[in-house]
C-alpha cells in the first residue's frame, strides 16, 4: 500500500517535472524550450539507465497459453543510480540476476493502464540484468487462438500487438517509444510450428522448433513482435515476401503481389528503405487492427484479402511507417500524429504513384469524411482534437483517433500545397534522413520545419496557421479538400437510385471498393428495407467478399432492419476481430432494443474469438461489466 502511494507520488512528480522543467509547457500547450521529452506512459527510469540491448530467451507454451523465459538487458547506468525500474504488466517475476548474481527485487501493485513497476537494485558499473518471468492471463499484447479460430482450423496460433504500451505484458522492458534497443531472441515453440518476429526471419519451418532472431537496428519496445503458428512463406521479389497459414498463402501472395513495387515507389519518394527485407504476414481473422508496422515484418488483417487487390493501400500505410514511425519515432504518445499523420500522407503519395490521382483523391475524401465525423462526435472544441495531445494519466490508446491520422495528414497536405510538391518532398526526405533512428517531439519537428522549410518566410508562416492546426481544436478553415471527380459521378448515381431509378440501371461497372463505400456512406438514414432489397438484388451486397463494403452494408442493414443480411452479418462477426469493423456494427445494433438483444446474442457466441482489447471495447459499447 505504502509502496503504491510512493509510486503514485513519484508518478505525480514525473508529471510535474514534465510540465515545469523538461519542456516548459506554456499555457497554450506549446513548448518554448526544446528539451528531452519526458514520457508519462513508462514507469521505467530509462532516462537514467540506458537500455542498450536485449537478449530474449523464451518458450511459447501454446497449449497452456503462456510465455516463459528470461530477458537479459545490457545496460549503461549513466546516471549511476541504485535502482533500475522496468515496466511489467501482469508478469510473474521468478528471479532476477544482476551481473550473474541473484538479487532481491520488488514488484509494485498494478496501476491501471501502466502495469507494475519492477525495481531491481543495480550498481554504478552493472552491465547486465536478467529477468526470468512468465506472462499472465490478462496479457494485453497476446492473442492466443485455438485451432478453430485460425483460417486453416488445424493448429493453434499466437500473435502479439505491442503498440502502444503492451510490450510490457510479454517482456519486462522500458516501454516508451523514445527508448530504443537492439535485440536477439531465441524462441522455442512446439515442433511443427514456425515463429516470426520483427527481425531477420526464417522462411521455412525447422525440425526442432527453436528459432533464433537478430534485430541489430535499435527499435522501441512497441515494435517488438512475435507470431507463432503453422505458417508458410511465398516470395514476391528478392526483398519482399508474404507469410500466412498454408490455406491462405496463395490468395495472400496474389493480393500482395505489388508490395515490391510499393517499396520501390516509397524509396523514390523519401529515400532508401533501411530495414533489409520487407515482408508481410497475413494473420488469422481475430487480429484486432488493420495492420501493424512491425519492422521488417508488417502484421496484417486477412480482411484486406478482397480478391481484387483493392484494399492493399493498408500495406502502403504500414510500409510507410518504415520511415515515419520506425525510423523517425514519436517521442511520446502525445506526439502520435508525427507517426500516423505523416504515415497517412506518405501512404497516399505511394498510392498516387501506383494508382493515380483520381483514385487517391477518393482516399483523401473518405479520410476527410472520417475526420468530420470524429470531430462532430468529440465536439469541435474538444482537447483531443488538437494534433498535440495531452494523455496525462490516460490510456495512450485514447489518442488513436482520426485526429492523428487525418487531421495530421491534411496538415502536411496543406504545407505541400503551399510550398509546392517538389520542395516539400525534398524537405521530407531530408527530415527522414537527418532524424533517422531518432525520436521526435512536435516542438522539435516544428522548429526543424521553421529552419529547413519556412526559413523566415512570414507570408508562408501566416498561411500555414501552424498554431491553429497543432495547438488548436477542430478542423481549421484552410483545411484542404480533394477534388471530387470520381465521387461526383457516384453522387449522381446515388441520386438516380433515390429518385426511383431501378438499381440495375445504375452505372457502376468501373467502380472500385472506394466508390462503393462512398455510394453507401452517403445513403440517407431512412433508407428502407425495400430499397436495401433492390440494391441487394442488383449487386448481391449481402454476400460481398469485401470486408469494407460488407461492414458498411451490415450497418445499413441493421439501421433499415433488413433481416436478409443478418445471417451473413452473424458469420462476419463470428470471425472478424478488427475493431474498426466491430465497433460501428455493435454500436448500430445498440440503438434499438431489438438490435441490442441481437448484439448481446451475437456477442455471447463470439466474444471468445475477439482480442482482449476488442473485448474491452465491445464490453463498453454493450455496457457490460466484467
Ligand atoms: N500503428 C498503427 C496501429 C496502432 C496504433 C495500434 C496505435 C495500436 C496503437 C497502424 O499503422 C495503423 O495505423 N493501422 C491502421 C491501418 C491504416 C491503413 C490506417 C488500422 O489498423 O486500422
Ligand atoms: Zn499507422
Amino acid at each position: 500500500m505504502l509502496r503504491k502511494l510512493c509510486l503514485l507520488l513519484s508518478l505525480a512528480a514525473i508529471c510535474a517535472c514534465n510540465n515545469n522543467k523538461q519542456t516548459k509547457t506554456a499555457k497554450n500547450g506549446k513548448s518554448d524550450t526544446v528539451a528531452v521529452a519526458k514520457d508519462i506512459h513508462t514507469l521505467s527510469n530509462a532516462d537514467q539507465v540506458e537500455m542498450k540491448h536485449l537478449d530474449l530467451d523464451i518458450q511459447v507454451d501454446i497449449y497452456n497459453k503462456q510465455i516463459r523465459g528470461c530477458a537479459v538487458w545490457t545496460i549503461n547506468n549513466k546516471a549511476k543510480v541504485k535502482t533500475l525500474i522496468l515496466d511489467t504488466y501482469d508478469l510473474t517475476i521468478d528471479h532476477v540476476m544482476v551481473d550473474g548474481n541473484e538479487v532481491q527485487f520488488t514488484l509494485d501493485s498494478l496501476i491501471k493502464f501502466f502495469g507494475s513497476a519492477l525495481h531491481i537494485p543495480i550498481k554504478a558499473n552493472t552491465a547486465t540484468v536478467m529477468v526470468c518471468y512468465k506472462t499472465g492471463k490478462s496479457a494485453r499484447a497476446l492473442q492466443w487462438l485455438n485451432p478453430q479460430q485460425t483460417h486453416d482450423k488445424r493448429t493453434p496460433f499466437l500473435f502479439t500487438q505491442s503498440e502502444s504500451i503492451y510490450a510490457r505484458s510479454w517482456i519486462p522492458c522500458a516501454d516508451g517509444p523514445g527508448i530504443r534497443f537492439t535485440y536477439t531472441a531465441k524462441v522455442t515453440v512446439p515442433k511443427g510450428l514456425m515463429a516470426l518476429m520483427s527481425a531477420e526471419n526464417p522462411q521455412a519451418k525447422n525440425d526442432n522448433g527453436v528459432y533464433n532472431f537478430t534485430m541489430d537496428t535499435p527499435i522501441p519496445a512497441y515494435l517488438m513482435a512475435l507470431a507463432v503458428g503453422d505458417i508458410a512463406f511465398r516470395e514476391i521479389d528478392d526483398r519482399t515476401g508474404v507469410y500466412a497459414e498454408p490455406g491462405m498463402i496463395e490468395k495472400a501472395a496474389w493480393e500482395l503481389a505489388d508490395a515490391g513495387r510499393m517499396v520501390d515507389a516509397a524509396e523514390q519518394l523519401y529515400g532508401p528503405y533501411r530495414w533489409g527485407r520487407y515482408d508481410v504476414i497475413v494473420l488469422p481473422p481475430g487480429f484486432p487492427i488493420g495492420g501493424m508496422e512491425n519492422p521488417k515484418l508488417t502484421f496484417a488483417t486477412p480482411t484486406i484479402i478482397a480478391g481484387d487487390r483493392s484494399l492493399v493501400n493498408l500495406i502502403a500505410h504500414e510500409l510507410a511507417h518504415s520511415w515515419s514511425g520506425n525510423l523517425v519515432t514519436n517521442a511520446t504518445w502525445n506526439d502520435f500524429w508525427l507517426n500516423e499523420g505523416f504515415t497517412v500522407y506518405f501512404e497516399r503519395r505511394i498510392t498516387e504513384r501506383m494508382l493515380g490521382k483520381t483514385y487517391t483523391d477518393m482516399l483523401w475524401e473518405l479520410g476527410y469524411q472520417d475526420l468530420v465525423t470524429e470531430v462532430n462526435e468529440m465536439g469541435p472544441t474538444h482537447r483531443d482534437t488538437w494534433l498535440k495531445l495531452d494523455l496525462t494519466g490516460r490510456d495512450p490508446d485514447d489518442g488513436l483517433t482520426d485526429i492523428a491520422y487525418e487531421k495530421g495528414a491534411l496538415f502536411l497536405r496543406l504545407i505541400e500545397l503551399n510550398v509546392g510538391r517538389d520542395t516539400f518532398d525534398r524537405f521530407l526526405a531530408q527530415y527522414f534522413n537527418e532524424h533517422a533512428f531518432k525520436t521526435i517531439t512536435t516542438e522539435k519537428f516544428l522548429k526543424y520545419m521553421d529552419t529547413a522549410l519556412i526559413k523566415g518566410d512570414a507570408d508562408l508562416r501566416k498561411k500555414l496557421t501552424i498554431n491553429e492546426w497543432v495547438y488548436g481544436p477542430g478542423i481549421p478553415a484552410n483545411c484542404p479538400r480533394a477534388e471530387q471527380e470520381r465521387f461526383g459521378k457516384v453522387d449522381a448515381e446515388r441520386m438516380k437510385f433515390l429518385s426511383g431509378a431501378p438499381a440495375e440501371q445504375l452505372t457502376t461497372v468501373d467502380w472500385t471498393t472506394h466508390e462503393w463505400l462512398h455510394f453507401l456512406r452517403k445513403m440517407p438514414d431512412n433508407l428502407s428495407a425495400a430499397q436495401m432489397k433492390k440494391l441487394d438484388d442488383a449487386f448481391n451486397l449481402t454476400n460481398t467478399g469485401n470486408s469494407e463494403i460488407a461492414d458498411l452494408w451490415y450497418v445499413l442493414a441493421v439501421r433499415a432492419n433488413y433481416a436478409k443480411a443478418y445471417g451473413a452479418m452473424d458469420n462476419f462477426l463470428s470471425s472478424v476481430g478488427r475493431r474498426k469493423f466491430l465497433e460501428p456494427l455493435y454500436r448500430e445494433m445498440m440503438k434499438t432494443s431489438n438490435g441490442a438483444a441481437m448484439a448481446r446474442r451475437i456477442y455471447a457466441k463470439y466474444r471468445k474469438n475477439y482480442h482482449p482489447l476488442a473485448q474491452e471495447m465491445i464490453d463498453r459499447v454493450l455496457g457490460e461489466k466484467r
